[in-house]
């Protein structure tokens, strides 16, 4: 396959998660079901803030009370797990490349006037106002984008947004048998433990815990130095 350029790709990542959103959205975002009521997709974001969020106080908060917090959300789709980190949290910003999706998620969260959601480029946090954050989180995004580089990217401009000590909570891809193609904007780069480690220290980060090498579902704990 002739190489494409990043830019080109950026740009597939963008016309493709806009056809999805217009396509099926909820099923895209969570493909448990093609059929998701409102209701339904919504409680499968508070099952994502039940199970990853309120299971790890200590490490997310650090003895600050949620509502205090700001939190930075990379790739927020539809606004699924977005209304559930607005209804937890003080202030939350969030992210998508996806115009179609952006505009989803601000419908979900019209009723959370601290919750701003943002379209982006796809590679980094420019359009995030330079405010301090108190934990940044993101879950199914990066397992889609297929450049180590743009995810390692990201990862550095959390950091940069991240006040000292602060977490990065984040799931990658751990399956090293996925196949990605540089225009397949679905399947992701996979990642083992090494390449997480040598990421977070090239990106100033401390990586403490890691759950779920090897699988899809490969969780990260970067804690900024
Ligand atoms: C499977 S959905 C998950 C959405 C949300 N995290 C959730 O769990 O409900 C993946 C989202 O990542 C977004 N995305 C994909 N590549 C991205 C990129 N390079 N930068 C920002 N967002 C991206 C897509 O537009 C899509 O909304």
């Amino acid at each position: 396959m002739a190489e494409i350029s990043t830019e080109q790709q950026l740009e597939k990542m963008r016309e493709d998660w806009d056809q999805r959103a217009r396509e099926n959205a909820r099923f895209y975002v969570n493909t448990a079901s093609e059929n998701w009521t409102e209701e339904e997709f919504f409680k499968s974001g508070e099952l994502t803030v039940s199970e990853e969020i309120l299971t790890d106080l200590g490490n997310i908060c650090q003895g600050k009370p949620p509502g205090t917090m700001r939190v930075l959300e990379v790739g927020c789709g539809a606004g699924r797990v977005t209304r559930a980190l607005a209804a937890l949290f003080g202030e939350v910003h969030a992210v998508d490349v996806s115009g179609e999706m952006v505009r989803l998620a601000r419908e979900a969260l019209r009723d959370y006037p601290k919750a701003f959601v943002y379209q982006n480029n796809g590679r980094d946090l420019s359009v995030v106002p330079d405010l301090l954050f108190d934990f940044a989180f993101s879950s199914i995004v990066f397992q889609h984008i297929p450049s180590r580089e743009i995810i390692e990217n990201y990862v550095r401009e959390v950091h940069r947004l991240l006040r000292p000590g602060a977490l990065f909570k984040f799931q990658v891809q751990g399956d090293s048998t996925i196949e990605t193609k540089p225009d397949d904007t679905w399947l992701g780069a996979s990642f083992d433990e090494r390449q997480t480690s040598d990421m977070a220290f090239r990106c100033g980060f401390e990586p403490r815990y890691r759950h779920g090498a090897g699988e899809q579902y490969f969780w990260l704990w970067f804690f900024k130095r």
